[in-house]
């Protein structure tokens, strides 16, 4: 039987294309410009699989695709799906949950620490070569070893979050979350609260849900009113969860202490967005799974559910709408 065709719109590593060339009659794109929305449109005729990045899937996309069977994403969010378009053409999609968590966590314990010992503005502080006296509480910061943390999100990730802020930092967690996970609270000593309870008494707020409808501004001027004075906010799911611009106003006002951001509502963020005009923020480039180890990882989980779904067999991260 003839293999079957799919576009790769990227260079992967080395093993994870010949993986995909046992099973499949694969090409990949390999031109220097990244490709989008615009430019994939044209060499997704034929093609049954397709392995990629956060492009947008829409219905005129997919109707430039008449062939296609499966959308596997190498990234773990898949928000640019159009679930309910993919499912009137029969198009199933996969996502590469379970293969960055620890690294996205280590992240996000970066970022919090980094914001509570303003460990970025003080290390500029040095190299500006503004430190003339020795200890001064102007570079005191918070303390997280002791302090409480939010969860906003207790999927695979705000799990490796939790883990490490209980057995780690000896931190209180509370976490919010679609269903309660009872078993959590039960083996880590984690604390289910309501939204609003959760914000107004976590020293730390970390939101870690996925992107749809329902989570789109989840986070906006209400809920940064209700967060403590001096709490510091991390995100390293979506941008487009957070209303970004009332995140700027709360930092600006001191609303908030400080923040740690991985992600932005638009990527990469504007040069004249205010938020690079702050002291109190961490930004780093979207870099939350980003080790070559868990980038390969990431491939090679992305390629056997492609492979999976041009079997007929149901692949192991088929993501949960689609079940
Ligand atoms: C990165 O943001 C991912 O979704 O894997």
């Amino acid at each position: 039987m003839a293999k079957a065709k799919v576009f790769v719109a990227r260079e992967i590593p080395r093993e994870v294309e010949e993986f995909l060339a046992e099973h499949c009659d694969c090409t990949v794109w390999r031109g220097e410009e990244k490709l989008t929305y615009d430019t994939i449109l044209d060499k997704v005729q034929d093609v049954e699989g397709l392995l990629m990045g956060l492009i947008r899937v829409d219905e005129n996309f997919l109707n430039h695709a008449p062939k296609l069977k499966v959308i596997s994403n190498f990234t773990v969010g898949y928000n640019n799906f159009d679930i309910e378009a993919m499912k009137r053409r029969g198009v199933i999609g996969t996502n590469t949950a379970g293969a960055l968590d620890d690294t996205v966590a280590d992240l996000i314990f970066g970022l919090i620490i980094g914001a509570a010992r303003r460990i970025v503005e003080l290390d500029k502080y040095v190299k500006a070569g503004r430190w003339e006296k020795g200890q001064d509480e102007i570079f005191f910061g918070k303390d997280v070893s002791g302090s409480s943390l939010g969860i906003i999100g207790m999927g695979r990730i705000g799990y490796e979050v939790a883990k490490r802020a209980r057995l780690g930092f000896n931190m209180e967690v509370y976490y919010h979350n679609r269903n309660r996970r009872l078993e959590l609270e039960e083996s880590l000593g984690v604390v289910y609260k309501d939204m609003d309870e959760l914000l107004k008494t976590s020293d730390f707020v970390v939101v870690m849900t996925p992107l749809n409808e329902s989570t789109y501004h989840l986070i906006g001027e209400r809920e940064f009113s209700l967060m403590k004075e001096d709490s510091i906010f991390i995100n390293a799911s979506r941008g487009k969860v957070v209303d970004q611009e009332a995140l700027i106003k709360a930092l600006e006002n001191r609303k908030i202490q400080a923040a740690g951001l991985d992600v932005y509502e638009r990527e990469p963020i504007p040069k004249d967005s205010p938020l690079l005009k702050l002291d109190n923020v961490i930004t780093l480039p979207h870099i939350g799974a980003a080790t070559q180890r868990t980038r390969d990882r990431m491939f090679m989980v992305a390629a056997k559910n492609l492979v999976q779904a041009l079997k007929g067999e149901v692949p192991d991260n088929l993501v949960p709408e689609f079940r």
